[in-house]
Formats: C-alpha cells, sequence, structure tokens
C-alpha cells in the first residue's frame, strides 16, 4: 500500500469509527441524565481547580486543596453531597487536576469561568482568594498570572 492509498485507508477508518460513535444510542434520555448528575441543576457559580500534580504536590497543593475544602465548606459553598459535609446546593466545586504547566511556579490554582491562574499558592492564601475573587469578584492580583477569555 502506498501512502496516499495508507491514508486514504486511514481516514475511512477515522470517517467509520465516527459514525459508528454517533449511531451509538444514548443510553438516558436528559431528565433522567439530570436526575444522576445533581451538579447539572445546582446554582454553580465558580469552579475551582487545585493542581495535585508532583511539582505542585510539592510544594504542598494537596494543603491548598485542603484549605479550599474545609473553607468552602464551613461556608456552605462547596457543592456535594450532604454526607461528605457538602450542600447540594452549593455555589463552588472543587476539584484537583494534573500539571497545567505553572509547575515551576506552584501550587497553581485555576477559577473558571473567570479564567483566572493564580500562581505560587498556599494554603494561607486561600481565604483570601475565597473571600475576594469567589465572594466578591476580585481577582487577587498579587498571585493572578494570567487570565484567559472566552472571547
Ligand atoms: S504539577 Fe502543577 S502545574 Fe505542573
Amino acid at each position: 500500500m502506498n501512502e496516499p492509498q495508507l491514508r486514504q485507508s486511514m481516514g475511512q477508518r477515522v470517517r467509520g469509527s465516527i459514525r459508528r460513535m454517533s449511531e451509538v444510542p444514548r443510553k438516558f434520555d436528559r431528565q433522567q441524565l439530570l436526575d444522576l448528575a445533581p451538579v447539572a441543576t445546582a446554582p454553580i457559580r465558580y469552579h475551582v481547580f487545585v493542581c495535585t500534580g508532583k511539582s505542585c504536590s510539592a510544594v504542598d497543593s494537596v494543603l491548598v486543596r485542603d484549605a479550599f475544602e474545609q473553607q468552602l465548606k464551613e461556608r456552605g459553598m462547596l457543592f456535594g453531597r450532604e454526607v461528605k459535609g457538602k450542600n447540594p446546593q452549593g455555589t463552588v466545586v472543587l476539584t484537583e487536576c494534573a500539571s497545567v504547566g505553572f509547575c515551576a511556579i506552584g501550587a497553581a490554582v485555576m477559577i473558571y469561568p473567570d479564567g483566572v491562574w493564580y500562581a505560587q499558592v498556599s494554603a494561607n492564601d486561600v481565604s483570601e482568594i475565597i473571600e475576594e475573587h469567589i465572594l466578591n469578584g476580585r481577582v487577587v492580583e498579587r498571585l493572578a498570572l494570567l487570565q484567559i477569555s472566552g472571547s
């Protein structure tokens, strides 16, 4: 098989797999999906990501994550199940993530929908980020390194 034939064959395979995927019937209708994922109907306003990749973990990003979890719980803002001390009507989702490229300047914390990436965050900074950014909509400039705009 020459190169053009190979490319054509691969293209057909890719197109074929896309076609097959689109033919897979959905298992649940929309209401069933909403029932299975309460976060979809919660009043979520912010999504906080804390990097717990290798480099950020080396500068205690797990403590940063724990501080967010504890303080957001105390304020009743952390979305999640009541049995876990969280609030099903919480407005903040907290998620650990893997490396985002701030490895040399962690711990990295990203807050969406604002698209603000904070660098060198420590557990001691968490209350300020919650108070200023999440509650009052003011970016903590001394820690903010990047803002990704949606437009
Ligand atoms: S390990 Fe956190 S940004 Fe790379």
